[in-house]
């Protein structure tokens, strides 16, 4: 039966393709048993299938704004893919969530042991800089890329929201420092993905549809972790391909320690809406206003 996602549903499958080709070909073969391993073992969370929700933001805008910059879009959305897949190999190992399937598969460290899992992630984080830097564009355009992903993923951004994510397990954060740490840990890495797309589209900061993209992201990447939150407590871990319940386990701050499961679907779907306005005045970007839909009612 056909529904109205879709036109998003094939857009994010065909971009899952393009990024994991992407992905494939920045990893040669190597002689070296060890230095072989470290690429086996980034691989083994890399290219395990997640939603590529990042990549499909780095693209859509791109394609929305700028059109003939494909290229140079799918290298920055498989940088983004890396930093995002190190920080779930982390996120995951026992000294934090401590968490045993990830993607369908075992998580890394039950599958190569904690070090390994932990230089695999390592790896990523810095290949994801080596990536930004060979991207097909301006060294000007490149440098902003990398700043931008430095901040997003470093402790002003998802590192940050990890360190109060932790810090919420033994103390309650209240509303405003919840709001913040999902902003921080989900909500930056995501509106990195639509500020590298706008990038790439050769766009200025100061660009209308830049902020509004920015705009967009900063609700959809709330919304994104309100979901997370909800399907941690009420999913279905097949479903997922993750651990579930982990929250409530380790007596996490989460958006349901203020809200009933309904409540805060409620709430995210307020912030989608917001997301979908500050692009109302892009048509354009129709495949992006989708896709806030779609992740609002998203199941895994
Ligand atoms: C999971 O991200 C971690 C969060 C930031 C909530 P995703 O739900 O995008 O995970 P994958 O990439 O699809 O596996
Ligand atoms: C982690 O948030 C976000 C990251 C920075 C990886 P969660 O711990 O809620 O993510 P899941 O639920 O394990 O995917
Ligand atoms: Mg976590
Ligand atoms: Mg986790
Ligand atoms: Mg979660």
């Amino acid at each position: 039966m056909p529904d109205r996602f879709d036109r998003v549903r094939a857009a994010l499958a065909d971009c899952a393709a393009r990024t994991e080709a992407e992905l494939a070909s920045l990893y040669p073969e190597d002689p070296d048993r060890d230095i072989s391993k470290v690429y086996e073992i980034e691989k083994y969370s890399l290219m395990a299938g997640g939603k590529r929700i990042r990549p499909f933001l780095v693209t859509g805008f791109c394609a929305a704004f700028g059109k003939d910059r494909d290229a140079a879009a799918l290298r920055l959305a498989a940088a983004v893919e890396m930093m995002h897949t190190f920080s779930l190999i982390h996120d995951d190992l026992p000294c934090m969530d401590d968490d045993d399937l990830r993607r369908g598969r075992p998580t890394s460290h039950r599958m190569f042991g904690e070090a390994p899992a932990l230089l695999g992630g390592d790896s990523l984080s810095i290949r994801a800089f080596e990536t930004v830097m060979s991207a097909p564009m301006s060294a000007e355009e490149r440098c902003r890329a990398a700043s931008a992903l430095a901040d997003a993923a470093g402790s002003r951004g998802m590192i940050g929201g990890q360190m109060k994510d932790m810090r919420g397990e033994t103390e309650r954060l209240d509303f405003a420092s919840l709001l913040k740490l999902h902003s921080l840990k989900t909500g930056r890495m995501i509106m990195l993905s639509a500020y590298l797309g706008c990038v790439a589209a050769g766009l200025a900061d100061g660009d209308p549809r830049t902020v509004a993209a920015g705009e967009y992201a900063s609700k959809l990447g709330l919304a994104f972790q309100v979901t997370d939150d909800i399907l941690d407590a009420v999913g279905d871990e097949k479903t997922l391909g993750k651990s579930v319940g982990g929250d409530a386990g380790h007596g996490k701050t989460t958006f349901l320690t203020y809200m009933s499961p309904e409540e805060a679907g409620r709430y995210a779907a307020k912030l989608t809406e917001e997301a979908k306005e500050a692009l109302a005045p892009y048509p354009e970007c129709g495949l992006m206003c989708d896709l806030a839909d779609l992740l609002a009612v998203r199941k895994k």
